[in-house]
């Protein structure tokens, strides 16, 4: 048997579609606005592989970490034979967690990008050759359905990239993650925490201006994807903490009066001087938050761990078992 496989889940037209529908909506409601996911070309993967070895960003060693002190816990609390990581881009961190994991004969890396599970495949079962690997190219916000696997299986979100989605977003998605779990598995999450204001604007707006240009790249995504002729040197990078929602919010704002033409969609946009673009939202979570957000899913917070400086919490949760209807209750009981 091979130990590599991968499944496309994705049809082939499935990015192209979604790109031109987010851009059309968002780009015509008010305030303007685009999901995050479309920074991660191979220019915005590399910069924002750039980003996590900038001194103001915090959260990737911060969770590094983690994970390196509590390799052994998660795998004594998980007894994991299956590893699934969403979201699993160059499976860096995973490294550890596969390295601890003793049971671990299966990993199964999901990514919209092919060519970065390729790659992180390939180099994982270079060192792990007893392991097989069923790489998935998904979307995890449109369902989980994960191959069959030996369990108990371990799912792993990190990153903070939970962050990224907004609450209704977040709610949806654990509730697949939920339907995903069976008995003795586990959901291992990461979660970038509230923190001076400070802080946490320096992390997305770097002296370095990196995640400027990460941020602008997704302009460039739009221009060669679309035929559109926004002037990235025309907006000016925002990193704004709303303290109300607890979250980040990146943003393009436009330094004058411009209108952009989106061939593809037979648009044109038309900006206001200052007017502002939202490209991501960034959530911060506390312990309270990320708990009530799984309970509210049907999972149960088991560990809790931070890093020395409480920047990043990685935890763990299990699916809490749905009641058996008692005989003669609920709906059709008599
Ligand atoms: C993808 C969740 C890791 O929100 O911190 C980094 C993306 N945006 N700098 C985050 C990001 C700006 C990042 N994650």
């Amino acid at each position: 048997m091979s130990p590599f496989a991968l499944t496309r889940a994705l049809p082939a037209d499935a990015t192209a579609a979604a790109l031109r529908a987010d851009v059309a909506a968002g780009l015509t409601r008010e305030p303007k606005q685009l999901p995050p996911k479309w920074f991660y070309d191979a220019r915005g993967s590399e910069l924002f592989d750039q980003i996590t070895r900038l001194p103001a960003y915090y959260p990737t060693r911060a969770e590094r970490e983690i994970l390196l002190v509590r390799a052994a816990d998660i795998a004594a609390a998980t007894g994991a034979r299956t590893l699934v990581e969403l979201g699993s881009g160059s499976s860096e961190k995973t490294r550890h967690l596969i390295r601890a994991l003793t049971a671990l004969d299966h990993y199964v890396p999901v990514d919209v990008s092919e060519s970065a599970l390729d790659g992180a495949a390939r180099a994982l079962l270079a060192d792990h050759p007893g392991l097989s690997v069923h790489a998935l190219v998904a979307d995890f916000q449109q369902g989980l359905a994960l191959p069959a696997t030996p369990g108990p299986r371990l799912l792993a979100f990190l990153g903070s990239t939970i962050g990224n989605l907004l609450p209704p977003e977040r709610a949806v998605f654990l509730a697949s993650v939920r339907a995903a779990l069976e008995p003795g598995d586990a959901l291992l999450l990461g979660t970038d925490l509230v923190k001076d204001e400070r802080v946490l604007v320096r992390a997305y707006d770097d002296p370095e201006g990196v995640t400027a240009a990460f941020n602008k790249n997704v302009l460039t995504v739009i221009d060669r994807e679309l035929g559109a002729d926004f002037d990235p040197g025309g907006f000016d990078h925002v990193a704004f903490w709303d303290p109300e929602h607890e979250w980040i919010e990146m943003r393009l704002r436009a330094r004058s009066a411009v209108t952009v033409k989106i061939p593809a969609l037979d648009l044109a946009v038309a900006f206001e001087a200052g007017e502002e673009l939202r490209t991501e939202v960034s959530a911060k979570f506390r312990r309270a938050g990320v708990r009530a957000e799984l309970a509210a899913a049907g999972m149960e917070l088991t560990h809790w761990w931070t890093d020395h400086a409480d920047r990043f919490a990685l935890c763990l949760a299990v699916p809490v078992p749905v009641p058996a209807p008692s005989p003669g209750a609920g709906p059709g009981g008599k």
